[in-house]
């Protein structure tokens, strides 16, 4: 417990460093080797078209409804927000806010939002137009006590609360690790940070790494989950040159993939682990990743 203290220190620590420095620059548009972008945070551009496809993502198959259902949620590192998204379509959270450290990243999340909610509406108004041709057909009374019915559905989903997703979800530019706080006392249900872990030890080493376990633990609710899809190991090596921080952090890297269990666990404070990834198969080569979740 004395070793959490001391993390939670730093962390304090760093927060006043960082709010003495103020906002961080937009830092992305860095190392342009002749015309090629090179993403030194993990912030593709497109990334899901390589990674998922048109299909729905496997990962979503390894998570329960039950964890996010009129949850309050916090996707680290959403990049273009499509994970976000569909967390809240397919669990219906009470709110789900996705941070990116990429301006750009952050604005693809807003334009796919919008995209999904254009598609809703143009699928509400098809589905209306069908049933007011159903009904035209029918003969009159049985149209009319089926017309009565089709109102007080709607009625009733109205008074359920069914709400726009633009209500529930959001989308903010910010560095996890160094300059983003929530609103005072603002605390989350379920965090998730797939696919971040090896960015943050590339550019903020395993400071970093411990910062980022520390402050989702405090940003938790008793009872929270954080769910945590580390890249393996190997996988830095392809990495370890995109900067020269990177390079250097590389070589200074002493935790692991395969300890972050025991850290979140024994240091961290997280109560207990359970391995979800069997449960997210059919995932591309390459992307075959572990993925656990945390209880607080
Ligand atoms: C490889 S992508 C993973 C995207 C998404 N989480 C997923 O797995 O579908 C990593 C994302 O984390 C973001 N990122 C890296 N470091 C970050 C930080 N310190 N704060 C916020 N976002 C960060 C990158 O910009 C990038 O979009």
């Amino acid at each position: 417990m004395a070793q959490v203290e001391h993390l939670e220190t730093m962390w304090e620590e760093e927060k006043k460093d960082n709010n003495c420095k103020g906002e961080e620059q937009n830092p992305v548009r860095t190392n342009k080797r002749k015309h090629k972008e090179v993403a030194i945070f993990g912030n593709y551009r497109n990334y899901y078209g390589y990674r998922i496809g048109f299909d729905e993502d496997p990962r979503l198959k390894a998570m329960k409804k039950e964890w996010f259902e009129g949850k309050n949620c916090l996707d680290i590192g959403c990049n273009s927000g499509a994970v976000t998204i569909a967390i809240a379509q397919k669990f219906c959270c009470r709110s789900i806010l996705g941070i990116d450290i990429d301006s750009d990243r952050v604005e693809d999340s807003y334009w796919h939002l919008e995209k999904v909610l254009r598609a809703q509406k143009r699928l509400l108004k098809t589905s209306k137009q069908a049933d007011s041709k159903r009904l035209n057909g029918l003969e009159g009374h049985l149209a009319e006590s089926l017309n009565g019915r089709t109102r007080d559905d709607s009625e009733e989903s109205h008074a359920s609360g069914r709400r726009d997703l633009s209500d529930i979800v959001s989308f903010k530019k910010a560095n996890f690790i160094r300059n983003w706080y929530p609103p005072e006392n603002m605390h989350f249900d379920t965090i998730i940070c797939l696919s971040v872990s090896k960015w943050v030890q590339l550019n903020w080493g395993d400071e970093g790494l411990i910062t980022l376990f520390v402050k989702a633990w405090r940003l938790l609710q008793p009872g929270g989950m954080f769910i945590l899809e580390p890249q393996p190991w190997s996988s830095y090596n392809k990495n370890r040159l995109v900067s020269e921080t990177a390079r250097s952090n590389y070589q200074n890297i002493k935790i692991y993939p395969e300890d972050f269990q025991d850290i979140l666990l024994d240091k961290i404070g997280f109560r207990r682990v359970e391995d979800i990834t069997s449960n997210a198969s059919g995932q591309k080569s390459g992307f075959q990743r572990p993925i656990f979740a945390f209880w607080k």
